[in-house]
């Protein structure tokens, strides 16, 4: 047996209480009016409710999310509870009091809470090859994330991505398959605990379903294509293996398969998903995403609820189009229509609310302090900082550039990258897209690391972004890479390395010492000459706040340990048309060299 299992509940402990969740669920909403229905089914943005906040207990919402640009004014963990807290209390404040379920972006730690921990994002998960340690990462950041007062995290994304244009592609492990729903699965195991009712477990969320991260030329929310065999193979199977670890809900992709509108797609929704894998938890729909199904929004509201959706994420609110009023309003007419079948909303419902019953919310809906208190602990820390470390894939080391010596005396950091969490952290980190400069209390840099470790051994640490500190050094770090960015405004065409990076690499190189080059990077870049130059070549992929993760395998503390959770390309050609295109790769998928 896998030593991971062990932590997992055993099948008759989780069938126990999924047996009373279901009947204490059939219980309630055998009290429910078509009103409270509707408002278990929506789920509304924040920043949608500011001004009105007593519509929650108005409608009985079933959800209030964040999206990645949707914050309180203070933005700490103690500031995040607050505002969560009052929300619930007006759910509270309803008739049957049942309480809200509040969801979030939690994708690489609690990312838009100002002094939590930043994991590295998935493509580096993808190559530490180590479902325990992903399941102790998901645990980490359940707790942060149960601290703040939430209880269900928009997490795992489970996407196989197979073209690096896409700019979620450091959301998904890798493009395997088989990696992907292993570590799928793990994180699962992580997010939802040995029991969803202990106070830091927390509902997870496999998203997008289906072949988001198969669409053609990599286009964010495009078009997949394939025949049966494609779409099991690629894309259904960590369905199949988060849906195993029970996962509670699951989120419903923009894209579209062969030309259907996944929210409008029927088959895959209830045929496969809970026809076929039986998945019993709810289906989400992704941000405003069945708006685009048709230009009429009632229409819209009519297919994605009968093609399946349970819950619809709006975040529109009254003044606004297609906004949670209207939704309400359109879904009670459709039901008195007959054009919503009574036993499609009494299903929803149910699902929803068993979900809730397995969290324990209903009995206990107060958040531990304690959890609050260690949010952005040294002990969560040091989780993400083994995270990194085995996340490092090393692709090339000659001259014997890597591990640093003992015996040097001057080391040139250069490179902006170096000194920037914003960078270092990518998307989806304080803000939804990340910025370059972007505040990110409790984390250290890449420079603050090798610092760290310099002043220990001895070595004179220089730094300068624009390498004017290149005389005297007896071996230089050039630390190069991608500018923060997150979902549609991350498709890129031209995955070079930038310009600007390639010269600082030559600039390095023209010093005549050393090269360790470190690419931070939501996915490989073609490289070009800049790899040649490099003595010693990093691939760090998007750490995350705990720099000092690199400067443990740089110094040779630990040893390098990450495989390539990616094909890693030569040209931008090869991207394209990968089948076509006959010369070989740069690196194969599961590269990776150590000391
Ligand atoms: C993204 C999802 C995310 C949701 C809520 C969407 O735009 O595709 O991954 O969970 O927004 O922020
Ligand atoms: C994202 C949200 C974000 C919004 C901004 C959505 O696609 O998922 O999290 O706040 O776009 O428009």
């Amino acid at each position: 047996m896998l030593a991971s299992a062990l932590a997992f509940p055993s099948q008759s402990v989780f069938a126990q209480s999924a047996a009373k969740a279901d009947s204490e669920a059939d219980a309630l909403l055998a009290k429910m009016t078509l009103d409270e229905k509707i408002g278990q089914m929506t789920q509304v943005d924040m920043d949608a409710l500011k001004k009105n906040m007593s519509d929650v207990q108005k409608y009985g919402f079933g959800s209030v999310l964040s999206g990645g640009s949707s914050d309180p004014a203070d933005i700490t963990a103690k500031g995040w509870l607050a505002a969560t807290d009052e929300f619930q209390s007006y759910a509270l404040k309803t008739r049957l009091k049942i309480p809200l379920l509040y969801g979030i972006d939690a994708v690489h730690g609690h990312n838009n809470v100002q002094g939590a921990v930043m994991f590295p994002h998935n493509v580096g998960l993808g190559a530490t090859r180590n479902p325990k340690l992903i399941e102790k990462a998901a645990r980490v950041t359940a707790e942060e994330v149960a601290g703040t007062g939430i209880r269900w995290a928009f997490a795992p994304c489970v996407a196989v991505a197979q073209n690096e244009r896409w700019g979620r592609t450091y959301e998904s492990f890798g493009e395997n398959p088989e990696l992907c729903s292993e570590l799928g699965a793990a994180a699962v195991h992580g997010y939802q605990g040995k029991k969803l009712s202990d106070d830091g477990s927390v509902l997870a969320c496999a998203k997008h379903f289906l072949a988001d991260g198969g669409t053609t030329d990599g286009i964010d929310q495009g078009n997949s294509v394939g025949d049966d065999e494609r779409m099991r193979k690629l894309f259904l199977a960590p369905y199949v293996a988060t849906v195993k670890a029970g996962v509670g809900s699951i989120m419903v992709s923009y894209n579209s398969w062969n030309g259907v509108r996944m929210h409008a797609n029927k088959d895959l929704l209830t045929g496969v998903l809970k026809g076929e894998l039986g998945f019993k938890g709810f289906l989400i729909s992704d941000w405003a995403a069945i708006d685009q199904i048709t230009n009429n929004y009632k229409s819209c509201v009519e297919i994605s609820i009968n093609a399946g959706l349970d819950m619809i994420m709006i975040p529109n609110g009254p003044g606004q189009k297609n906004n949670y009023e209207e939704f309400i309003r359109y879904m009670k007419e459709l039901v008195s229509e007959g054009k919503i079948p009574q036993s499609r909303i009494d299903d929803a419902v149910h699902r929803i609310l068993r979900e809730k019953y397995m969290l324990g919310i209903f009995e206990n809906i107060s958040t531990d302090p304690k959890l609050t208190e260690e949010v952005g602990s040294p002990e969560h820390r040091l989780v993400a900082r083994e995270c990194v470390r085995e996340s490092l894939v090393l692709l090339k080391n000659s001259n014997r550039a890597l591990p640093l010596s003992k015996n040097l005396k001057r080391l040139a950091v250069v490179g902006k990258g170096a000194n920037d969490l914003g960078i270092q952290c990518g998307g989806w980190t304080i803000g939804w897209q990340g910025e370059a400069g972007q505040r990110v209390d409790g984390g250290t840099t890449i420079l603050d690391g090798i610092r760290k470790e310099a002043a220990i051994k001895e070595i004179q640490v220089s730094y300068s972004a624009n390498g004017e500190n290149l005389s005297g050094a007896d071996e230089i770090i050039v630390v190069v890479g991608e500018q923060p960015y997150a979902e549609m405004k991350g498709d890129r065409k031209d995955l070079n390395l930038a310009a600007a990076d390639a010269a600082l690499i030559k600039k390095a190189k023209g010093a005549g010492v050393p090269v360790v080059t470190i690419l931070l990077s939501g996915r490989p870049l073609v490289l070009g000459n800049s790899f040649d130059m490099s003595d010693a070549f990093v691939a760090a992929w998007l750490p995350g706040s705990e720099g000092e993760g690199v400067a443990d395998v740089l110094f040779g503390d630990y040893k390098f340990k990450g495989k390539l959770s990616r094909t890693w390309p030569r040209s931008n050609e090869q991207i394209l048309n990968p089948t076509t295109v006959v010369e070989a790769p740069q690196f194969s998928y599961g590269f990776g060299l150590s000391y």
